[in-house]
């Protein structure tokens, strides 16, 4: 299944037709508030900015989101609590007798589960936490970026208030500062009854939905209160103290592969949402120290990725957590930022190496568009002279990478002239368009309507890849790869 539609919502509704909406998932991303505040933007990202638009319509599907709306309660008991199953784990029930008796609950306490590693068990996602929580990141980020780019509209930030209070604050939905049920494994004892590290993968949007907070937070949007900013900083720094001292939260910040780079994006993020820079710093130098040491090889290969059941996903995967932890570290001190980009491993590669080595391997029957975005903010960081990264975005996706979202903060990027193109496409003028500082301080400076917008987006960005899923009357998420 593609990246691309990985957060895909079909929804069909009794005598209409089918409305697709879709927004990319990025595995990872901090985005620096202060550049999107700032709205001193290239016109060749217009079509980003469109897409940002339209992904924060999309987007708003489904919520507001809550732990409390699984069908199921944790063992625990109390609906507040975050629960999740592990995705590649499988009931053997051989033993157990005539399971076609057995409820779902009692085969999950009865029969024996053993891992498949990359086999994604469906019934996974009857309890859906997770797939709601990445929902509500990625709302909060398009919806805060959207907030930005467009004279500040409130009904963006107003969305971000509630959606943030529902999974958060509410007193009927909040969700209990900790994983302890996250990725159970399932099966009989109380063994199958806990989380397992795995699950603290499960909320590496926090990142995510970080940058969106700051966006408001540092853009002073009147919805986003001092009152919600310091009940929230409350329960995010319950949080944190749990990723700290939890035995599971520090079994994952052991693992080497990208469960533990994941671990890092998370913790440092909120520590910089709490205000912790100098915690946040902390937490980086521990990263860029400890695992990322070991996770590149000379000629750019990820060996830990590589040997897992789909290397192209999961060195794209990884590639975007290293990359987003050396963003947090560029945003906290940008006089230091380029000893992180440049930080070579044990075996003497960087960043740049790794987003080369996995630009030259076949996808095979995997997708290969989760890369894209990385290549993109490479070429950003450590610039393209030559010209190969955006050759290579052109070979692989066409115009596709000018109207991704990203591209709106993987700057500089060139656009092969392929802005104007698809502006003109959706019959868009540019003139009194989003130049310089216009389209994000300036109010109705932007020079695109909210129909022109959906235009751009539509004609540019919108590309259904891989399969699409259909539930009758009801909108079906589909939300698996990322959470692996
Ligand atoms: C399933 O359980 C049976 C009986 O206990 C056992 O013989 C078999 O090896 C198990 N299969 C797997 C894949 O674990
Ligand atoms: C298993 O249980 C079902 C439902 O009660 C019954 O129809 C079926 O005959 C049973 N199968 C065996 C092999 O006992
Ligand atoms: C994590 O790693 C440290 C250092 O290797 C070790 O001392 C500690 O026991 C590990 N903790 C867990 C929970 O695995
Ligand atoms: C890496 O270091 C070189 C030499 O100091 C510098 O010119 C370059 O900007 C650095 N790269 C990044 C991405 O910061
Ligand atoms: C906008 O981006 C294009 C493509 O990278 C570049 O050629 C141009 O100089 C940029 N314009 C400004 C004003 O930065
Ligand atoms: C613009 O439209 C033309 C004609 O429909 C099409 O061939 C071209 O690929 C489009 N360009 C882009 C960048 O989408």
């Amino acid at each position: 299944m593609s990246i691309r539609t990985s957060a895909l919502f079909l929804v069909l509704a009794a005598n209409t037709l089918p409305v697709v909406q879709s927004f990319v998932n990025y595995a990872n991303d901090f985005i620096n508030p202060d550049y999107i505040l700032a709205g001193n933007f290239n016109d060749t990202t217009i079509p980003a900015q469109s897409t940002i638009k339209q992904w924060a319509e999309d987007s708003t599907s489904g919520g507001p989101w809550s732990v409390t709306s699984k069908p199921y309660l944790a063992p625990s008991g109390d609906k507040h609590d975050y629960m999740s199953f592990s995705p590649y784990w499988w009931p053997n029930c051989t033993a157990v007798g005539n399971t076609t008796e057995l409820t779902p609950q009692q085969i999950w306490t009865t029969c024996p589960y053993y891992p498949r590693d990359g086999k994604f068990n469906p019934d996974a996602r009857i309890v859906n936490n997770i797939g709601d929580f990445d929902s509500m990141s990625n709302a909060v980020l398009f919806n805060s970026l959207a907030w930005a780019i467009s004279s500040k509209d409130s009904k963006y930030s107003s969305r971000v208030v509630t959606w943030i209070k529902a999974w958060f604050l509410d007193e009927d939905t909040y969700m209990n500062p900790n994983l302890n049920y996250a990725q159970m494994q399932r099966g009989p004892g109380t063994e199958g009854q806990v989380g397992t590290h795995t699950g603290i993968l499960d909320l590496k949007g926090m990142t995510k939905l970080t940058s969106g907070v700051l966006i408001l937070r540092s853009g002073k949007a009147p919805e986003w209160t001092s009152d919600i900013d310091s009940q929230f900083n409350e329960w995010l720094k319950k949080y944190i103290e749990w990723l700290e001292t939890a035995t599971i939260a520090i079994q994952e910040k052991n693992s080497t592969n990208n469960h533990g780079s994941f671990y890092f994006n998370q913790l440092a993020a909120l520590q910089v949402l709490v205000d912790d820079k100098a915690g946040a710093q902390k937490t980086l130098d521990e990263y860029f120290d400890g695992i990322y040491m070991g996770q590149i090889a000379a000629n750019g290969d990820q060996p830990l990725e590589s040997a897992r059941t789909r290397p192209f996903h999961y060195r794209a995967y990884n590639l975007a957590a290293m990359i987003t932890n050396a963003r947090i570290a560029a945003y906290l001190s940008p006089s230091t930022a380029s000893s992180y980009w440049n930080r070579t491993t044990t075996s003497g590669a960087t960043i740049q190496q790794a987003a080369l080595y996995a630009m030259d391997q076949q996808a095979g029957s995997e997708d290969p568009t989760e890369l894209y975005p990385d290549v993109a903010a490479v070429a950003a960081v450590y610039g393209d002279k030559d010209g190969k990264y955006v050759q290579w975005l052109k070979e692989k996706d066409g115009s596709g990478f000018v109207s991704d979202a990203s591209f709106l903060w993987d700057q500089p990027v060139g656009d092969a002239g392929f802005a104007a193109l698809l502006v003109k496409n959706s019959s868009v003028s540019t003139s009194g368009s989003a130049s310089g500082s216009a389209s994000a301080s300036k109010p109705g400076a932007s020079g695109m309507s909210e129909a022109q917008t959906s235009g751009v987006s539509v004609e540019g960005s919108w590309r259904v890849r891989g399969m699409l899923y259909a539930a009758c009357g009801v909108v079906m998420a589909v939300s698996f790869l990322e959470f692996l």
